[in-house]
């Protein structure tokens, strides 16, 4: 199905606004009805344009016909700015799956391959992808951390600007995520002094000026969820996110699109934990799922007002 019976976008023009107007649109995960509807309550109430993102696990989760199902039960208004996106695409075949469900931008993940290698898979996409008028993410760099249940990569390196121009002028992506030392999971940092490298990003954006970058592995770790989580029977320890200043200034650089997906995943665990020891009588999911839901909306909302600075961008 074309994305467009869905109600969805591409990203091209909610690209093109968040680079004049200076704000991050949130690539925000999800996994089923729950999660989906707190980020879209998030994003409606804020005003805010929002990237529902899906990796492959996911969709594998959800099945084809359920998440498609629930995406057309959103019901998406002309004015609403709402894009579906595969999450670290792995193959040319799984991105035109995507693209026939009716997904209205996908990532081509070539990250680990050598630099010709992911320019000719991104081209094949990128190919694809615009008789489509779907828009394609690739990324150049590697993060550290679980980038998917099956593909861990320990050794992360950062982007080399010199080679931006490079990549996007021979594969045409829209735009590009770069590793500038974030990485997925919720242990991101051994230490709180450790920042950023701003000194590549800003040597990117000098080398594509104007051109959506990507932040993935960007999500801030609250630590209220961390200590709700073990206060409730968890053990998660040693865990540390990106400071929200740090991505502040980040999207004051041409960083136009944020990943998060752990910090809705610790925000729902707090929620259900806390629900479950609280009533341990209760036996109805609907009555801790939804303080899951509420702790993600909740987050949701704080990140888009603190970090992304997307508010009010929409009718
Ligand atoms: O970047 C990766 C995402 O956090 C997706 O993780 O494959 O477990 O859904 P997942
Ligand atoms: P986090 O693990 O920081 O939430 O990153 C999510 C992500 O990059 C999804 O692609
Ligand atoms: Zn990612």
């Amino acid at each position: 199905m074309d994305y467009k019976d869905f109600g969805l976008i591409n990203t091209k023009d909610i690209f093109s606004d968040a680079l004049s107007r200076r704000y991050a649109v949130p690539a925000f995960n999800f996994y089923n009805m729950e999660t989906l509807s707190a980020i879209v309550s998030a994003a409606r109430e804020k005003k805010s344009p929002v990237i529902l993102a899906v990796s492959e696990s996911a969709l594998q989760y959800m099945g084809k016909d359920l998440l498609m199902g629930m995406i057309w039960g959103l019901k998406i208004k002309p004015t609403e700015r709402i894009a579906l996106h595969l999450d670290h695409g792995s193959s040319l075949e799984s991105c035109t799956d995507a693209i026939k469900m009716g997904f209205s931008s996908i990532m081509i993940d070539g990250s680990k391959l050598p630099f010709k290698e992911n320019i000719d898979l991104t081209k094949d996409v990128v190919n694809i992808a615009k008789k489509f008028n779907v828009s394609v993410e690739a990324e150049l760099g590697t993060l550290s951390g679980i980038e998917d249940e099956n593909i861990s990569s320990e050794d992360s390196s950062y982007t080399n600007p010199n080679d931006v121009v490079t990549f996007v002028n021979a594969t045409n992506a829209d735009s590009l995520a770069i590793a500038i030392g974030t990485s997925h999971g919720a242990h991101k940092r051994k230490s709180d002094k450790e920042e950023l490298r701003f000194d590549i990003l800003e040597e990117i954006s000098k080398e594509l000026p104007n051109f959506p970058l990507v932040l993935h592995g960007a999500s801030s770790i609250p630590q209220k969820y961390i200590n709700t989580i073990n206060e409730f029977g968890g053990n998660i320890s040693n865990a540390l996110g990106i400071p929200q200043e740090q991505i502040k200034k980040a999207v004051e650089m041409n960083v136009c699109k944020i990943n998060v997906d752990s910090d809705s995943r610790l925000a729902f665990t707090a929620g259900v934990r806390k629900s479950l020891f609280e009533t341990p009588e209760n036996f109805n999911p609907r009555t801790y799922l939804d303080a899951g839901m509420e702790n993600i909306k909740n987050n949701c909302i704080e990140e888009i007002e603190k970090i992304m600075n997307s508010s009010n961008k929409i009718q």
